[in-house]
């Protein structure tokens, strides 16, 4: 039985973000997740208010079952996230002095990356750092660190993990707009600069009636200044009711999204965000909106999944 897994072109991965509390209730969930996917983010584990919700106690309980399941279905990991304005424990506030947030981020990202050291293919580093203008996102980090946060942040992960890829990661920059042009600029300067930069990545939180054209000749920018690339948070949501049509059109723009990356070479991992309708985050966040994934919320095939595999047999 094909599967997304099985028919991928080999050097590009095809990931899920994935929910260690469904892992846990769900065997369905565990299956189709080892069965079309060769790799896998964490959707929330690794989130540092997530991990260290008590200054000074990691709890690695989730993290740790999230890398053995990958690692028994030789399911590749891509790391998520580092260095991000959510999720930040409430304990890390702005009242510290900007030394000991700086050495309490450092510790942080030292300690995360060290533990899984050799085993997370590639990192996102730092997560959605842009305002939609191009400028710095004025964050903690900023308004703390200055903005010189981000190389840091970079230095300090290779220093705990000599072979991860590195990635910046960012949304609203797939197309070629002021922020995909700021982007292309920071990772320029940054590596010019001796930064161990090597990937970006593109979220890809879209909605099904829009378009992919132009995709692929953004993604081809970065590719040809040097870059990896990959699309890491891949979903189309629908605003419901999901008819037959709107299906349809999703199906089409999924396709886009799949041939754009596999188009340019240099696009090294697809990723989407979640598999199932019934474990996504868009209908929590994006209210009237839903059916975003490639399986309903039965954990039967869409008729994007069906695209997919299609054109893939075809290849
Ligand atoms: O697990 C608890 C559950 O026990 C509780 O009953 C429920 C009540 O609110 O909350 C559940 O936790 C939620 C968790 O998602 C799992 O569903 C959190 O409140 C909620 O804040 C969390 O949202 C996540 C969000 O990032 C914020 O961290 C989404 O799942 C996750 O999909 C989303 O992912 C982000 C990427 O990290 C970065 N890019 C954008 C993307 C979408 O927002």
């Amino acid at each position: 039985q094909p599967t997304l897994r099985s028919l991928f072109p080999k050097d590009v991965r095809i990931g899920s973000a994935v929910r260690a509390e469904a892992l846990a209730a769900d065997s369905r969930y565990g299956r189709l997740l080892s069965q079309e996917f060769s790799a896998l983010t964490p959707e929330n584990s690794l989130k540092w208010a997530n991990i260290e919700p008590v200054r000074g106690f990691y709890d690695w309980a989730s993290s740790d079952r999230l890398m053995a399941f990958a690692a028994s279905r030789k399911q590749a990991v891509y790391g998520h996230t580092l260095v991000w304005h959510t999720e930040v424990p409430a304990w890390v506030t702005e009242d510290l002095s900007p030394q000991e947030v700086r050495d309490l981020l450092k510790d942080h990202v030292t300690k995360v990356v060290s533990r899984y050291r050799g085993k997370i293919w590639a990192w996102d580093v730092v997560n959605e750092a842009l305002a939609e203008d191009g400028s710095l996102r004025d964050t903690i980090w900023l308004r703390k660190l200055g903005p010189n946060y981000i190389a840091d942040a970079f230095s300090w992960v290779r220093a705990a993990d000599p072979n991860a890829i590195l990635f910046i990661n960012e949304y609203g920059a797939e197309w070629g707009n002021r922020k995909s042009a700021a982007l292309l600029e920071l990772v320029r300067k940054l590596r010019s600069e001796g930064v161990p930069i090597q990937g970006v990545g593109f979220q890809s939180h879209l909605p099904y009636d829009r378009s992919a054209a132009g995709m692929a000749e953004n993604l081809a920018r970065f590719t040809s200044s040097g870059f990896a690339v990959a699309i890491t948070e891949l979903d189309v949501r629908i605003d419901l009711p999901a008819t037959p049509e709107k299906l349809q059109r999703q199906a089409a723009l999924y396709l886009d999204v799949v041939n754009a990356c596999l188009s340019v070479s240099g696009c090294v991992s697809l990723t989407t965000w979640g598999f199932t309708d019934a474990k996504s985050w868009i209908p929590s966040y994006h209210k009237g909106f839903g059916a975003a994934c490639l399986f309903d919320e039965a954990y039967q095939p869409k008729p994007a999944y069906q695209a997919l595999m299609a054109a893939l047999l075809s290849r």
